[in-house]
């Protein structure tokens, strides 16, 4: 059992004014203060948004009825040099978890430090690596030391600041590791001493609340053993007086340069959430609740996208995704409605035929509260339970707070749909309007090759995260040859070819000064083979090779010396007489970063901005310099990067990320309706095939001030900086669409049978922003619509009335409510089971 109880009893003691919290937990539950409980939470990372984002993230979670957020806590963000600490701005971990406790709501704090989740180097500082004789996630005696250090860094500032739940803080739960049990059998017998040794380590830093692993089946007491995945219903901890719980439920999945954009559908996820809480979970959480964005040099991989939107339910610009949101709002009270009696005893399941399965909770009091489920992926089915008779979608869940009526079925969507796009700005149906950058553009060249005195030479060929610390994405290798007027590979460039193999990620060639090749690798193969023409001239031929790392691993088994750059062969082939020079070995001068990152012109105020002669364009290595004033308007903003080629980009200082529209996603897989019945996978479901993996670039607000902004480019391929434009988030439409048969809104549930009885099914709207109303009906139809929002048509069998009754209920209102009967609208086909189809507009 945590040691909550002697730690509380020492907390009353020695800090009479706050009032702590005892966490403990059994077979059932997270304990607090005495009272089993079943919570909801869900991941924000701090870091991938901006601190004024975070009340309002938070505020929606709590809205969408989460109990619990949980962040990492990221190692190299706080401590980018060993014993230099950094928790300012995005980094002000204590704020947010401040700001957590203001809404009321309560914390998991992963500390790892091992993160993993898609972030560079798994969380890890590249210092660590230097450390002689270390070796990471181990046995090992430095890492270990390390690890300790910083571990208990983070606990000693929350405890400081009373942030644990013991203390009167919101902190309930803490995380040590992440996931080791993935990979745990590659570093041997030394991974069951690690992982007793950070089970004690973090116990004995006496938090006051229980520590859990996720994915470690052989988690020692009183360590909570977790499960991550799709689906966690059939998972059991290691001990049956721990509390089966869901650490990490993916909400969507991450993106990846050159890969399509993976969505889940709201169906399949929530009927996960639903299943886990049937079958005896009591603690579940989103990753990612706000995924946001990956901005500087943050993300992992290698190959992840700047946007970490994953298909959550508030999307990277902090808008709400729906209907994921609101349905999950809506799973979420049903299950709450559920709580007393899941948390007053252990669920009973029995079989309902193939694939269908009832679960009860039921007190001796006479408490009952009872899910249905179909697994099945194909027939929907009615069951007998308890005497009634229970229309069941395939793969889904109903939810019965008192055994006999349903509150929700997980596939019959309640909330409202909206559709969102971006508008460019200024808008192009403005005359009047004038380019985004007024002041048009300045440019300085980055040299090819060598240029820093900084520079140094060094036989063969240096791995490349070894070399630049990460200090830098990219490291320049550089050589002279000698060439004699009568060697075979002088001539045209048709004879002759440079061969060059690289681990990665990305690889740009120049021959003589001028730009011969490229080659990148992908998220699945990081690794870089080009074979590049070259025309060589008598006397000296420079060869130089930009190698680039974009995200470091942050995966597996030892990921963190997997490697980067040009590890070779690199030769020279003539296909003239078959001969090869092979150059791996030579004297290579090295320079890690680029002139521009050294002279700072990431800030715009350097003195050798140019606007002479003509802006450059798609040229290879030019910064670019802009200056512009905000975009009108509060909505949420992004650059549109098409025109351009692959780079950095910086706005008043600050890396909004690295951008690369021409790294299209692949042409297939994609598909529009991807059926949510039966098991998900991160490649079932994708969309924008064929497309940019990422076009647009969060713009943080709170980075602009009204007028006189700078936006310094680096661009490394080539690309016309004059096709870059703003684009602002709106919302197009809201939707809703709901059938005569759904359960009434979670809301309004009741076990009553006169009111449910007087009461149907009802369709909600409302507008996303608080200063909006509903202006426009673009589509009503009470009958059988067809299509989906953005999309909806009549079907055959449509009530004349819908579109008058709508827009008396909705028009000039924030939200409306309209009963969804044939009392409301008459009714246009007797017999058949009607729906109400909404499309709006708000203002
Ligand atoms: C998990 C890991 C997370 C994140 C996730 C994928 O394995 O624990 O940190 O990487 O996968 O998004």
């Amino acid at each position: 059992m945590a040691a909550g109880f002697g730690l509380l009893l020492f907390l009353a003691v020695t800090t009479p004014f706050c009032f702590g919290a005892n966490v403990t937990y059994d077979h059932r539950a997270l304990v607090i203060d005495g009272k089993r409980r079943v919570l909801v939470s869900g991941s924000i990372h701090y870091p991938r948004s901006t601190p004024d984002m975070w009340p309002d993230l938070i505020q929606k979670s709590k809205d969408g009825g989460l109990d619990v957020i949980e962040t990492y806590v990221f190692w190299n963000l706080h401590e980018p040099v060993r014993g230099q600490y950094d928790f300012e701005g995005r980094k002000d971990l204590m704020k947010f978890v401040k700001l957590v406790k203001e809404a009321g709501l309560l914390v998991h704090l992963r500390i790892g430090p091992y993160v993993c989740a898609e972030w560079n180097y798994g969380g890890f500082p590249l210092w660590l690596h230097f450390i002689p004789g270390i070796v990471l996630r181990t046995n090992n005696e430095p890492f270990k030391a390390e690890m300790k250090r910083f571990t208990a860094k983070i606990v000693d500032m929350m405890k400081q600041e009373n942030l644990y739940a013991s203390q009167g803080g919101p902190i309930i739960l803490s995380q040590i590791e992440n996931e080791y049990g993935n990979i745990d059998s590659a570093y041997g017998s030394d991974a069951k001493t690690y992982i007793n040794w950070a089970a004690a380590m973090a116990t004995s830093l006496d938090t006051g609340v229980p520590w859990v692993m996720c994915q470690q089946s052989d988690a020692p007491n009183p360590i909570i053993n977790t499960c991550n995945g799709f689906y966690c219903d059939q998972f059991t901890p290691n001990s049956n007086n721990k509390p089966k719980m869901w650490t990490e439920n993916w909400s969507g999945w991450f993106s990846a340069f050159g890969d399509p954009l993976p969505y889940r559908p709201v169906e399949d996820l929530a009927f996960s959430v639903a299943r886990f809480y049937q079958l005896g979970g009591t603690f579940q959480n989103y990753y990612m609740y706000h995924g946001g964005t990956n901005f500087g040099r943050s993300t992992g991989g290698p190959f992840i996208t700047t946007s970490y939107d994953y298909d959550a339910p508030i999307d990277e610009y902090g808008l709400l995704r729906q209907p994921k949101w609101g349905h999950l709002k809506d799973v979420h009270k049903a299950i709450k409605l559920c709580e007393e009696a899941m948390v007053a005893t252990d669920p009973k399941t029995t079989s309902l035929g193939s694939n269908l399965e009832a679960t009860v909770y039921k007190t001796g009091s006479g408490q009952c509260a009872a899910f249905l489920a179909n697994v099945g992926t194909q027939s929907d089915a009615t069951v007998k339970f308890n005497g009634n008779s229970y229309n069941l979608p395939a793969w889904s869940v109903s939810i019965l707070p008192d055994c006999k009526n349903v509150v929700l079925n997980t596939a019959k969507i309640n909330s409202v749909s909206t559709m969102t796009k971006f508008v460019r700005q200024p808008s192009k149906d403005d005359s009047t309007a004038t380019d985004a950058f007024v002041s048009g553009w300045s440019w300085i060249n980055e040299p090819v090759g060598i240029s820093s005195d900084s520079a140094f030479t060094k036989p063969g060929l240096l791995e490349q995260i070894n070399t630049t610390a990460d200090q830098s994405d990219y490291l320049w290798y550089s050589l002279s040859v000698e060439m004699k007027g009568d060697e075979p590979f002088l001539g045209d460039g048709s004879q002759t070819v440079l061969h060059v193999d690289s681990l990665g990620h990305v690889l740009y060639a120049f021959i003589n000064g001028k730009f011969a090749g490229s080659g990148k690798g992908g998220s699945s193969n990081s690794k870089v083979s080009i074979n590049v023409p070259m025309s060589l001239q008598p006397g000296k031929n420079k060869i130089d090779l930009l190698s680039l790392t974009v995200g470091l691993a942050n995966y597996g088994a030892f990921f963190d010396t997997r490697g980067a750059g040009v590890t070779g062969p690199v030769q020279l082939k003539s296909s003239k007489n078959g001969s090869t020079i092979d150059l791996s070995s030579q004297q290579w001068t090295y320079q890690i970063g680029l002139k521009g990152e050294e002279l700072g012109l990431a800030s715009g105020t350097s003195s050798l901005w140019t606007t002479e002669p003509t802006l450059p364009k798609n040229q290879p290595l030019v910064w670019y310099k802009t200056t512009f004033d905000a975009p009108s308007g509060s909505s949420p903003l992004a650059l549109d990067f098409m025109g351009l080629g692959k780079g950095q980009a910086w706005i008043n200082g600050q890396s909004i990320g690295r951008y690369w529209p021409t790294n299209i996603a692949g042409n297939s897989g994609c598909t529009d309706s991807c059926n949510y019945r039966g098991a998900y996978s991160s490649s079932k479901c994708l969309k924008n095939c064929g497309k940019p993996s990422q076009q647009l670039y969060h713009v943080p607000r709170s980075w602009l001030k009204p007028s006189g902004n700078i936006l310094v480019l680096f661009e490394e391929m080539g690309g016309n900086p004059t096709q870059l434009s703003f684009a602002t988030r709106e919302t197009q439409s809201i939707c809703a669409r709901i059938s005569e048969n759904h359960p009434l809104p979670v809301d309004m549930w009741t076990s009553d049978d006169e009111t449910r009885k007087t009461a149907g099914p009802i369709l909600s709207l409302a507008c996303p922003l608080a200063n909006q109303v509903i202006s426009e009906i673009k589509f009503a139809s009470f009958g059988t619509p067809r299509g989906t929002c953005g999309s909806f048509s009549h079907g055959r069998c449509t009530s004349k009335m819908a579109r008058s009754v709508v827009e008396k209920a909705c028009i000039g209102s924030r939200s409306c409510s309209i009963g969804v009967s044939v009392s409301t609208f008459g009714d246009p086909c007797a017999g058949i089971t009607k729906s109400l189809a909404v499309e709006a507009s708000c203002t």
